[in-house]
């Protein structure tokens, strides 16, 4: 019956007829609690809309009324139904396990996990085989870590009792809400998530991604290479961050925003009519290298995606060279259409080169240049934007069809329209690229009119980083000049595409072919001749 709960879509009309139309339900769940069987009764599944909460300096802070509505997550060492409250006896257990005897190598840091797993078994040859390689191939960067920087992690996660002071909210399903840490608090939970302290319970219980490390430190069938430097490069984090004063650790912040719209809100995408903006194309970086932009996340409705599994992407390169992301993967609900979330002051600490299985982890990135804001986050912002994922085969023509690039645009919409909580000024460049066109299949031509197109309406502007699709973006430019000097406007743009649907997809994707021309070449051919 739960998942049932989750897996209803969303209907706007939902509240229509509720006293008020809107939230009644002010039952408080509290862990452990057995799950309501009528979705109606659901508090999370409600349109609530309280805005965003910005919290003090130094604890997670949530409103009361807020309180009432929310369900928390579950720190593995609290109290079933009292998320306050520390169950002693399951902490003392992980803290004996983890202090009792010092923690050198991989066979002593089994012996300890197997103690707060006992569903583990011993036995099972695949346990830590990653971490293994990593002792094995980088001897001396292991034995540094075990010595200097496992102790670290260790009291750093065991801290958190003292660190959070209030429960985290899970950042559910159309919410509008947004915490806000101190990065002391970020270490200490991906310090948790390390320790491989959280477990599953609370990616079923809530649809939250999986947010242990043990999928990374352990694969089942053989070991993974990009794995072990993904280790390389979160060790590197919590060893950057053991030499920085606990003082400016607790007084920088991190904000983790999940924004929800609903359906009345979206533009009238036929009707609106924008001038076509501004769209840089930067051979010369990637994403995230893009500094006072909004940076995209080519993101999974999972956060993460893969990247605590074997996925060495887009966006898993990004969790990994700035791994205060992983903790969003604690409390962020699976997205939905009309949702993304935003990451306000993530720092990265990594270079790397290659990607997918070449992935490598390629020592200190300073983001020392990165200014503060305000608040004393890290100016650097992200959005979570999950496209959607297309089968390899002519299937994929199915995505300039209305339905599908409506989802697109209002996806887009979600994370490009202007954010309360963002330091970035109006018409600011949003940097993306190649969005949902590796893993996902996407269209190149599509993808990028639907990122033009939205990024005019909500009045931002387009830096656009090719990647390895140079010849491409090249291209887009002559798209994007030809758009321009023609004054198209965003109106006229989508009712091209919609027009390319039916006269080039329809005509010839349906006899088991690709289309004759390209998206681009029928904007062009049709401007020409107009
Ligand atoms: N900067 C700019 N462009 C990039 C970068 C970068 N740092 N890295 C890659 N690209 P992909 P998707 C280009 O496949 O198709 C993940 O598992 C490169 O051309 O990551 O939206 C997520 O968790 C690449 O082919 O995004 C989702 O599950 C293209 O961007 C899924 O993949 C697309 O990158 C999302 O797949």
């Amino acid at each position: 019956m739960y998942n049932q709960i989750y897996n209803n879509n969303y209907n706007p009309n939902r509240n229509k007829n509720r006293p008020n139309g809107k939230k009644y339900v002010q039952t408080k769940l509290n862990f452990g609690q057995k799950p309501l069987d009528n979705y109606e009764d659901d508090p999370t599944l409600l349109d609530y809309n309280f805005g965003n909460i910005m919290l003090s300096q130094n604890e997670l802070n949530v409103s009361d009324e807020l309180k009432t509505h929310l369900h928390y997550i579950r720190i593995p060492y609290y109290e079933n139904n009292n998320p306050e409250k520390l169950n002693e006896k399951k902490y003392n257990i992980i803290k004996e396990a983890l202090t009792k005897f010092p923690i050198r190598n991989c066979n002593a840091f089994q012996y300890a996990l197997l103690k707060y797993h006992t569903e583990l078994s011993e036995n099972d040859n695949s346990l830590l085989n990653n971490l293994r390689l990593y002792e094995k191939r980088y001897s001396d960067e292991a034995k540094y870590f075990f010595i200097e920087i496992l102790p670290f992690i260790i009291e750093q996660a065991l801290k958190l009792p003292e660190y959070l002071t209030k429960p985290i909210p899970l950042l559910g399903k159309y919410m509008n809400i947004a915490i806000t840490f101190n990065k002391l608090q970020v270490i200490s939970l991906l310090a948790n998530q390390f320790l491989c302290i959280f477990t599953e319970e609370n990616n079923k219980l809530y649809h939250t991604p999986e947010c242990s490390f043990l999928g990374i430190f352990s694969t089942p069938k053989s070991t993974v290479d990009s794995s072990v430097e993904k280790i390389r490069s979160v060790v590197h984090y919590f060893d950057k961050m053991r030499k920085r004063s606990i003082d400016s650790l607790k007084s920088e912040l991190l904000t983790f925003q999940r924004v929800s719209l609903k359906e009345k809100s979206l533009p009238d995408w036929i009707n609106s009519s924008m001038n076509i903006c501004n769209v840089i194309i930067d051979k010369g970086r990637n994403i995230e290298e893009c500094e006072n932009m909004l940076q995209v996340d080519f993101a999974n409705s999972y956060l993460g995606g893969g990247v605590l599994r074997t996925g060495c992407v887009q966006e898993e390169i990004r969790f990994v060279i700035t791994p205060e992301l992983f903790v969003s993967m604690i409390f962020t609900q699976k997205l939905d259409n009309l949702e993304t979330a935003f990451i306000i002051g993530a720092e990265r600490v990594s270079k790397f080169k290659g990607y997918g299985r070449s992935f490598k982890f390629n020592g200190d990135h300073n983001d020392c240049y990165i200014k503060y804001d305000k608040w004393n986050r890290k100016s650097t912002e992200i959005v979570a934007l999950d496209a959607t994922h297309y089968s390899p085969s002519l299937k994929k023509y199915i995505q300039f069809s209305t339905k599908e690039t409506i989802r697109e645009m209002n996806k887009l919409y979600v994370g490009f329209k202007n954010n309360e909580l963002s330091n970035l000024s109006e018409g600011s460049y949003i940097a993306t690229g190649n969005w949902g066109c590796g893993a996902y299949n996407g269209d190149l031509e599509l993808k990028a009119m639907l990122q033009v197109l939205v990024a005019s309406i909500t009045e931002k502007n387009i830096c656009y980083c090719p990647f390895d699709k140079v010849e491409f973006a090249d291209r887009l430019g002559v798209v994007v000049h030809s758009l321009k000097t023609h004054n198209v406007t965003t109106d006229l743009l989508y009712k091209l595409i919609r027009s390319y649907n039916t006269e080039v997809i329809f005509k010839h994707v349906n006899h088991n072919s690709p289309p004759k021309i390209s998206l681009f070449d029928y904007i062009l051919g049709t401007l020409q001749y107009n």
